[in-house]
């Protein structure tokens, strides 16, 4: 029988819904299946550099497929970059360095657009690495969907369908900027489920003369009240929050009453649905059986209804926004929701 493999896991960038269920599918396959020993590193890459490990068995991952957050913790440092409060020149090279001390065969690094680009870095430096894809804004290149996105789109939704209510109570103008950094996925989702009436992506150029058009008209039409969707990151002039902005300029422009919500990290804390709880656990398992084929430099993916590996390689650097020919604005062009 050959050596017990001894694999890592760590957790990067923001938080999301569904991470410790992808850290339970791992872990569980990983030590269930292949009889693999598992760790985990804690608060992502600064656990490699300050070599503080998390020890896990399969007592330690049960009960955690509900929980939001991370048990292990999570940071946004870039071993790539030089940031401030750096603690060691040499990122890279200390954290090979610890991989190595700690015994890691591999190790699997759930997270976003920065994380998969540094997880590539590091399987180019010579470490075993599976990038696990997690984030809120769904804007992770090579997979249709990450989990964490249904979570905040519910979320978002029920946050909207709330705003409805008292919008047509009180005849006013509701603004609300729901997160997704460059990326307008929960704004387009979470705009077409909860109905609005503005939707504002922020890979789509708008023009207020259009939207305070569509408010005016809808008020002429006895429809005293609208929902404005905002995606936190539309091109604003100034450095306010979108949100805030556009509902600034739709007062100064139709005189209609106007209030703004920023629903903010309400949108990436508590428990995942269960759509991401499934995905998560694909993801995870996925990424064990990698980690057993030896298939490292990857990223466990989803396309159409498969998991499935994709070269690190290929993710690395890019975002997934929305195209302009994206067929639910279209759909919802044809139903009168003014993309701005
Ligand atoms: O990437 C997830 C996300 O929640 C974005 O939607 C948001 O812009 C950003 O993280 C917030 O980052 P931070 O946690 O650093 O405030």
């Amino acid at each position: 029988m050959g050596k017990k493999m001894k694999i890592g896991i760590l957790s990067a960038g923001g938080d999301c819904p569904g991470i410790n269920a992808a850290i339970r599918g791992v872990g569980k396959t990983a030590m269930v299946d292949y009889g693999m020993e598992v760790v985990g590193i804690a608060n992502g890459f600064t656990g490699l550099l300050e070599k503080e490990i998390i020890p896990l068995n399969e007592s330690l991952l049960s009960g955690i497929l509900t929980l939001g957050g991370t048990i292990l913790g999570t940071s946004r440092l870039k071993p790539f970059k030089v940031q401030e409060g750096d603690i060691v020149d040499d990122k890279p090279q200390v954290i090979k360095q610890h991989y190595h001390e700690l015994g890691l065969d591999a190790l699997v690094c759930i997270g976003g657009n920065g994380t998969q680009k540094t997880a590539w870095k590091l399987a180019q430096e010579g470490l075993n690495i599976v990038g696990i894809p997690k984030t809120i804004d769904n804007d992770v290149w090579g997979t249709d969907v990450t989990f964490g996105f249904d979570t905040a789109v519910y979320i978002a939704t029920g946050a909207i369908d709330r705003l409805h209510t008292t919008a047509s109570s009180h005849k006013r103008v509701m603004v609300i900027e729901v997160m997704g950094h460059h990326a307008g996925w929960i704004a387009l989702h979470s705009g077409m489920a909860g109905g609005g009436d503005v939707i504002l992506l922020p890979e789509l150029k708008y023009d207020m003369e259009t939207i305070a058009g569509c408010l005016l008209e809808r008020s002429l039409k006895r429809k005293p009240y609208s929902i404005v969707v905002v995606g936190e990151g539309i091109k604003t002039p100034k450095n306010t929050s979108a949100g805030a902005f556009i509902a600034n300029k739709i007062r100064k422009k139709t005189e209609l009453e106007t209030r703004e919500t920023i629903l903010g990290y309400i949108q990436r804390g508590g428990s995942p649905t269960p759509h991401d709880r499934i995905l998560a656990t694909r993801l995870g398992a996925l990424a064990a059986q990698m980690i057993h084929e030896q298939n490292f430099g990857v990223m466990v993916a989803v396309k159409g209804n498969e998991i499935v590996p994709v070269p690190l390689k290929e993710v690395s650097g890019r975002l997934r926004l929305i195209q302009p020919d994206n067929k639910m604005v279209a759909m919802g062009r044809q139903i009168g929701v003014c993309f701005g």
